[in-house]
């Protein structure tokens, strides 16, 4: 049977404490981000001290989101490439942040690798394949199912959606 880890058990006091300063849409992204990465790691049979640094690592994984202005992270509409860059930075400005007192490489790779993709198209690397940490790939993917359901939950697309089941729309 399946040991779904309970919050209380994983959650470092110290890194949990620094998490939660997160507002708070960020903070239910980054538990959901978690909780999922825990999950994935417990199903691939990882024991109890990799399922809680993953849980950990999900936990953290933007907060580097924190040293960048909150009119660039949360302007509607198109970011200037400038602003771009900016929010790019945020996996290192994490890194950084957190390497002054975290020894831990699975939680420092998820924040420093968590926009890396397989095909090198992520950043701030650009790294390819298996140079991409095993454990980033569970939070990349459990990400990336978070992210498309945000998008799905956005106004606009819920139009969209609905446009396209009524056909006034192509899907
Ligand atoms: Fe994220
Ligand atoms: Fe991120």
């Amino acid at each position: 049977m399946l040991h779904l880890p309970m919050e209380e058990n994983l959650l470092d006091e110290r890194l949990g404490r620094l998490a939660s300063l997160q507002p708070l849409d960020r903070l239910q992204h980054s538990r959901n981000v978690a909780g999922l990465s825990a999950t994935l790691a417990g199903l691939m049979d990882c024991n109890e001290d990799q399922i809680r640094k993953m849980y950990l690592g999900g936990l953290l994984h933007d907060i580097g989101k924190q040293f960048i202005a909150s009119s660039v992270l949360d302007k509607p509409g198109k970011l200037t490439q400038e602003e771009f860059e900016q929010v790019q930075r945020h996996p290192w400005i994490g890194y950084v942040h957190l390497y002054r007192f975290v020894s831990d490489s699975t939680i420092l790779n998820t924040v420093l690798y968590h926009h890396e993709r397989w095909n090198g198209s992520g950043y701030p690397h650009g790294l390819v394949h298996d140079e991409i940490p095993l454990e980033v790939l569970f939070t990349q993917l459990v990400e990336d199912g978070c992210l498309v359901r945000n998008r799905q939950e956005k106004p606009s697309n819920k139009a969209l959606a609905l446009q396209k089941s009524t056909g006034i729309v192509a899907g």
